[in-house]
C-alpha cells in the first residue's frame, strides 16, 4: 500500500475545478477520514458535509470516483483505482461549494412522499417517516445555532471565530422554525444557582 494518497477534490461550484492533496494513507480510512484530514489539516476553507459518521443518515453522501457513495461507510482501499481518488459532489443536485450540495429540491420531494394522513392505521414505515423527517428538522436547527455562534467554547471550536468566550457574558442562542426557516435570537445566560467559576461541591472551586 502506498504511504501517500493523492485526493482529487472538487472545489468551487458547479464550474469549478478538482485541486489535488496528498495526504497519509492509513489501514481502514474512509473517504470522509479522507476529506476531514484536508479540511483539518491543509485546507480549512474545504466545505462538505456529514454527521452520524456511522452509515446511518446519508449525509456524507458524495460522488467518489464517478460513483454515488455514503463517503463514511466507504473505505479508501475498496474503491481506489490505478492510485487515483476522486471526491466530488452528488451529479444530481446543485452545488454550493466544494462538495455540499443545495438539497432543497431532494427535501421538497421528500415531503411529497409519505402516507395519507386519512389511514389512522398503525404504520410503521409512517412512523419512521415522521421520525426521520423530525431528526432533520433538529439536527438543522442545531446547526443553525451552532453557525451562529461568534467565538469558540469548549468542544465548540470555530476557526474562523477562534476567540474564547467569556463566561460571564455567556450567552445562548434559541431558535424556532417558523414557515421553513429558521428564526435565531442570542439571550443572555442568568445564573441562578452557581456562577462561572463556581461549584456546588465544597471546596471543588479552589
Ligand atoms: S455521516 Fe451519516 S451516513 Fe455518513
Amino acid at each position: 500500500m502506498a504511504k501517500i494518497l493523492k485526493l482529487k477534490v472538487w472545489r468551487g461550484g458547479r464550474d469549478g475545478a478538482f485541486e489535488t492533496y496528498e495526504l497519509p494513507r492509513q489501514d481502514s480510512q474512509t473517504i470522509l477520514d479522507a476529506v476531514t484530514y484536508v479540511q483539518r489539516r491543509i485546507d480549512p476553507t474545504l466545505s462538505y458535509r456529514f454527521a452520524c459518521r456511522v452509515g446511518m443518515c446519508g449525509s456524507c453522501a458524495m460522488t467518489v470516483n464517478g460513483k454515488a457513495r455514503w463517503t463514511c461507510r466507504t473505505t479508501v482501499s475498496s474503491v481506489i483505482e490505478e492510485d487515483l481518488l476522486e471526491v466530488a459532489p452528488l451529479c444530481n443536485l446543485p452545488v454550493i461549494k466544494d462538495l455540499v450540495c443545495d438539497m432543497t429540491h431532494f427535501f421538497e420531494k421528500w415531503d411529497e412522499t409519505g402516507i395519507p394522513d386519512t389511514n389512522l392505521a398503525f404504520n410503521l414505515t409512517w412512523h419512521d417517516w415522521i421520525n426521520l423527517k423530525n431528526l432533520i428538522l433538529v439536527s438543522r436547527a442545531i446547526t443553525a445555532t451552532a453557525i451562529a455562534r461568534e467565538n469558540s467554547c469548549g468542544a465548540h471550536y470555530r476557526a474562523d471565530f477562534p476567540n474564547e468566550a467569556v463566561a460571564e457574558r455567556s450567552e445562548y442562542v434559541s431558535v424556532i422554525s417558523r414557515d421553513g426557516r429558521f428564526d435565531l435570537a442570542r439571550h443572555p445566560v442568568h445564573f441562578t444557582r452557581v456562577r462561572p467559576g463556581e461549584s456546588l461541591i465544597k471546596n471543588a472551586a479552589a
